[in-house]
């Protein structure tokens, strides 16, 4: 008998999942009873980006996304370039970071990625204050960067042509480049100099696992994360744990470079001791800031530093690899505007040098447009609003930003916008085209736009060219190549690659 009863319950439950889905089959996201619209989401997750772009197309650019009733997971999701304007730009004031944002990033503590009004306009100029130190902040990006990609990058890849034909430049880039770049900009060290209490590659491990933990909380119920993280338990527990781990190597980075400074008095005046950006805070003598609001700092810089350049150098030599004519204009115009000096396997490019290739640069950006580091961005907004779609905003309601979809909009980019094609920066007098940042949002728009872009860019560019003059690369055959669920759009299996020393 109750096999009966439940065997009608559950027909009678089918009935009308089946009705209900029949009744709504027309639209969009199927937004069940209870459930709101959270399965298509959980179904969609391996191809989450690329499912908020089909949203945005058949939306028109604004979706508002119901979650499971009581979740606190309702939010509104726009890559139309005006709404993007009028968020981050002319009504900047009503949508700061806010709580929520803070919630869900809470490891990043006071840095200036999680902070509003006094805490980030004071980072915002303790950066520009460090970057003005340099007389020519561009040569000495290039300098810094030279010196990484010469003591380790060539003398690994040279090996690794003489004895391996595979590697996995994600993992090379990661491992060699852009971490200890960026520690030796935030904190002047060169951690090939020093040793920590585990090995490097520990807390570069622990990184991505707090990236990866971060992303989960965007897609989960807010009360289900909590009550994981509560109970320390799966991605939370690894969360913690990942975090004081990384918070170990922070704090010794920390306590070095302090010991560091103190060795160091105006009359030495140790060019090494004066590097970093931490050291524009450490100076402060007469309140000096708590290793804790230093570690926020640092965290924030390398968060904002590290893994969007891997993204964007393995996303650019895949498209690179995948595109051999544009692999061979892009050789051309160095060897064209740059003449013979750059032959050379160890060659400096001097800043003024990478400002003339224009199509190297129509190149990244076309990577960024297609793959932005940062995919999507939110924000709370403090009033009700509506935004020039019409949409209707309430206070405190999660604002998705889909930066990817942006770059994949017919209405913003044409009918080809789905090709790699660095041509269409170009106009018909060969001029390049100004893009507004709204319709090209890789680096944020408005007052909060990446105070890291230059630098970036240059990065980017001594890397294309030092690798792509010496070394010929082939995706290896079969490998799968699709973006990571993580907060930063990286390779999900990493960049295999066959190399070869280019004759
Ligand atoms: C390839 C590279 C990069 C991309 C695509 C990129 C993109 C972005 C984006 C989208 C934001 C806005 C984040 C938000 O509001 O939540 C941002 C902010 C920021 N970026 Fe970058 N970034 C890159 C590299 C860098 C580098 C190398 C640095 C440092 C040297 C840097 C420093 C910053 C900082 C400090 C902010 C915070 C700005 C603020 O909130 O006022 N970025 N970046």
């Amino acid at each position: 008998m109750a096999m009966l009863i439940v065997g009608m319950v559950l027909f009678a439950l089918l009935v009308l999942v089946i009705h209900h889905w029949w009744r709504h089959r027309n639209a969009i996201v199927t937004n069940w009873p209870i459930l709101g619209m959270l399965p298509t989401l959980l179904y969609n997750i391996p191809r989450m980006h690329d499912f908020a772009t089909e949203l945005m197309r058949r939306s028109g650019g604004t979706f508002e996304f119901k979650g499971p009733l009581f979740s606190g997971m309702d939010f509104i999701i726009t890559c139309d370039p005006l709404n993007l304007q009028h968020i981050t730009t002319t009504k900047f004031s009503n949508y700061p970071k806010g709580k929520e944002f803070r919630e869900v990033f809470d490891v990043v503590g006071d840095g200036i990625l999680n902070v509003d009004s006094d805490l980030w306009r004071l980072q915002r100029k303790m950066f520009q204050i460090w970057t003005r130190r340099h007389l020519n902040f561009d040569s000495f990006v290039v300098t810094t960067l030279h010196r990484k990609v010469v003591n380790d990058l060539i003398p690994f890849l040279n090996h690794a042509t003489e004895t391996t034909t595979e590697v996995d430049l994600q993992v090379t880039l990661q491992r060699m480049i852009t971490f200890d770049n960026a520690i030796l900009f935030i904190f002047g060290l060169d951690l090939a100099s020093y040793s920590f209490k585990s090995p490097k590659l520990e807390y570069q491990k622990a990184f991505n696992e707090m990236e990866e933990a971060l992303f989960q909380r965007h897609i989960l119920p807010k009360s289900y994360w909590k009550l994981q993280r509560w109970l320390q338990v799966g991605t939370e527990r690894k969360l913690r744990i990942a975090r004081e781990k990384f918070d170990e190597f922070i704090f010794q980075c920390i306590s070095l470079k302090r010991e560091q400074m103190r060795h160091t008095n105006s009359e030495t005046n140790n060019e090494e001791a004066n590097f970093g950006m931490l050291t524009v805070y450490m100076e402060e003598k007469e309140k000096p800031y708590s290793d804790k609001f230093l570690r926020d700092v640092a965290f924030s810089f390398l968060a904002a530093a590290r893994d969007t350049l891997t993204a964007g150098l393995c996303w650019f030599f895949w498209l690179v690899a995948t595109h051999p004519d544009i692999e061979i204009k892009i050789l051309e115009e160095m060897k064209e505007k740059l003449g013979g000096n750059c032959n050379n396997l160890n060659y400096n490019f001097k800043s003024e040098e990478l400002s003339k290739l224009v199509y190297l640069q129509a190149a990244i950006y076309e990577t960024f447009r297609l793959y932005p580091s940062l995919p999507f961005n939110h924000r709370t907004p403090t009033k009700a609003d509506v935004f020039p779609s019409g949409h209707h905003v309430k206070p405190k309601q999660m604002v998705m930003t889909s930066v990817y979809s942006t770059g994949r909009m017919e209405e913003v980019w044409g009918k080809d916008c789905l090709e790699f094609k660095p041509e269409r920066w170009f106009s018909e007098q060969g001029e390049f085209v100004y893009v507004p940042p709204h319709k090209f949002p890789a680096f944020h728009i408005g007052p909060r736009t990446c105070l890291g872009k230059d630098m970036a860019l240059i990065q980017m560019k001594v890397m294309a060219l030092t690798i792509l003059k010496n070394y010929h690369f082939q995706v290896v055959e079969g490998h799968p190549v699709s973006p990571n669920l993580t907060i930063i759009i990286n390779l999900k299996y990493g960049l295999k690659m066959r190399i070869s020393k280019r004759s």
